[in-house]
């Protein structure tokens, strides 16, 4: 009789919070179907290649053949809704027109993948949005300034002499296969530490050594891994795994040494010793300039904007050059008689390269013709997005409504057959002065193009002028054609199992 009533008791509760939940179940559900049926309804005008009803377009993607999009683009000259799973879709956009409209707006930015980086980075200039990331554009532009790149040169060059000396110990005259992609990566890390806060980390020589870039590299590897593991994807179930713990410490650690580094600077700044620690230094690093900015414009560029901005500038600035650096030196491996031309054209700017500088860096016009080819090839950044904040008419009358993500593919519209004639050959006279004045001036952007284009791109076409030129003068590259390459594509496109070439020694000038 007693355990009746007892049943009695529970089972009401019970039945009310199942039925509760399948009511929620339901009103998910609803809101799933309706989200598909109003995609379906804006993007219906737009034709796309077939789909599958739940996986949508997401084979096109995996494992990363980055080829399978060129074959659509080829059939779908200007866009195609591309979808992303029964419920999410994208408008992919590869047409000069297109990208004209697309990039002169300031509809905020897609928060796909860009959620992943966020907790590391904090609110910096590539993820701020409306009037506060005006104020920091406009606060750190000057910073870019080439008065302030030309000192960085010397800088450079150190750091790329440093990984030279330790490809020397590891080959000889003899055609020697190396991973460079590790070696570069650390170069490029190793750069804008020390660019960015004049941090000498040694991590060139010991990457395990330094807490800070073991840290920084364990963010990269989480981050990598979570945006390929899609059951990551969801913020409580990463938090609560040993791979969101280990994350929150390493995150932990990086910004406490940012923290440290900035009320260190700050304590120098205010005790007027800051000019002679820059005189030392005979360059100003991006705190210097930060901080100066900070003194100028008080309450309005707080201590977490700064540690924002320095971690943003960090992690933009060295992924981004390590990907272009190895596929160039891809490029010019596959291409000897291009890496020949490049190397006659440095020895006669650089003798043996004992000194390099901002003027040299001017001189280089083939080598930089090579640059720019490759960064149209392989673009380290191959598609940027954006969730449109109202409707949209591209310039041949189709429209989107509001609300709709739209990506526009770099490397869509650098290998679109419409606009480059042979698309896939590796042809630096595309960027003869004659050939770049016929092209549509949207049809090539690498680093973006509009208010929110890339910052760094001055900085990171110095990097690699001076690491192309110094390598070029002490090693021959060739492919090896034993390890082919694959791409890696998750928000910046690197080698996927490391970048093998054969290095061999040259003589000295
Ligand atoms: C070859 C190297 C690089 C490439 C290909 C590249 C490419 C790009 C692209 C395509 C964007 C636009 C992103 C978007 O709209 O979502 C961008 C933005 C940005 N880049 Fe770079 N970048 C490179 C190097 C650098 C360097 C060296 C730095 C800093 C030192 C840097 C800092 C930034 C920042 C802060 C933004 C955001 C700008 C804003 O929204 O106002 N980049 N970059």
């Amino acid at each position: 009789m007693e355990s009746s009533w007892l049943e009695m008791r529970w089972a009401r509760p019970f039945y009310l919070a199942f039925v509760f939940c399948l009511a929620l179940a339901l009103l998910q559900a609803v809101k799933l179907y309706l989200r598909r049926q109003r995609l379906l309804r804006d993007l219906r005008a737009f034709p796309a290649p077939p789909t599958h009803w739940f996986h949508g377009h997401q084979k096109i993607f995996q494992d990363d053949k980055m080829e399978k999009l060129e074959e659509i683009v080829e059939k779908y000259p200007r866009a195609f809704p591309c979808w992303i799973g029964p419920f999410e879709a994208f408008f992919f956009i590869y047409d000069p027109d297109y990208a004209k409209t697309f990039l002169s707006r300031t509809d905020p930015k897609s928060q796909y993948l860009y959620k992943f980086i966020v907790p590391c980075l904090g609110k910096g200039l590539l993820n701020l949005e409306g009037p506060k990331w005006f104020q920091h554009r406009r606060l750190l532009t000057p910073g870019f300034h080439f008065n302030i790149l030309k000192t960085y040169v010397e800088v450079i060059a150190h750091s790329v002499n440093t990984m030279l000396d330790k490809w020397e110990k590891l080959c000889s005259t003899q055609n020697t296969s190396v991973e460079v992609y590790e070696h570069i990566a650390l170069l490029a890390l190793d750069t804008i530490m020390k660019c960015a806060f004049s941090q000498d980390s040694n991590c060139q020589i010991n990457s395990t050594h330094d807490r800070y870039v073991k840290a920084t590299l364990g963010i990269g590897r989480i981050i990598r891994n979570r945006v390929y593991s899609f059951w990551y994807h969801h913020d409580m179930i990463f938090k609560l795994s040993p791979k969101g713990h280990h994350f929150q410490k390493l995150i932990q650690e990086v910004h406490q040494y940012t923290e440290k580094m900035i009320q260190d600077r700050k304590k120098s700044f205010k005790a007027g010793e800051q000019q002679n620690n820059t005189q030392k230094r005979k360059y100003k690093d991006f705190l210097d300039i930060v901080l100066s900015a900070q003194a100028e414009n008080g309450e309005s560029f707080s201590d977490t904007d700064i540690r924002s901005e320095v971690n943003t500038f960090m992690a933009a600035g060295h992924e981004t050059t390590a990907s272009s650096l190895s596929w160039l030196l891809y490029c010019l491996a596959r291409n000897p008689e291009h890496q020949d031309r490049c190397r006659e054209e440095i020895k006669g700017i650089l003798g043996d390269g004992s000194s390099i500088t901002w003027d040299h860096l001017g001189e280089m016009s083939y080598t930089t013709m090579c640059i720019k080819e490759t960064l149209r090839l392989i673009p380290a950044i191959p598609s940027i997005s954006r969730k449109l904040s109202k409707p949209l008419t591209f310039p041949d009358g189709c429209s989107l409504p509001a609300g709709i993500t739209v990506t526009l593919s770099i490397w869509g519209l650098h290998r679109n057959p419409a606009v480059w004639k042979n698309p896939k050959v590796f042809d630096p006279l595309r960027f003869s002065p004659e050939n770049c004045d016929q092209r549509h001036p949207h049809a090539y952007l690498p680093f973006s193009a509009g208010p929110r284009n890339c910052i760094g791109q001055q900085f990171a076409m110095a990097e690699l002028k001076v690491a192309i030129a110094l390598i070029l003068l002490r090693f021959k590259l060739t492919a090896d054609p034993t390890r082919p390459h694959l791409f890696s594509s998750h928000i910046i496109l690197k080698p996927k199992n490391g970048l093998y070439l054969n290095l061999k020694k040259l003589p000295e000038c």
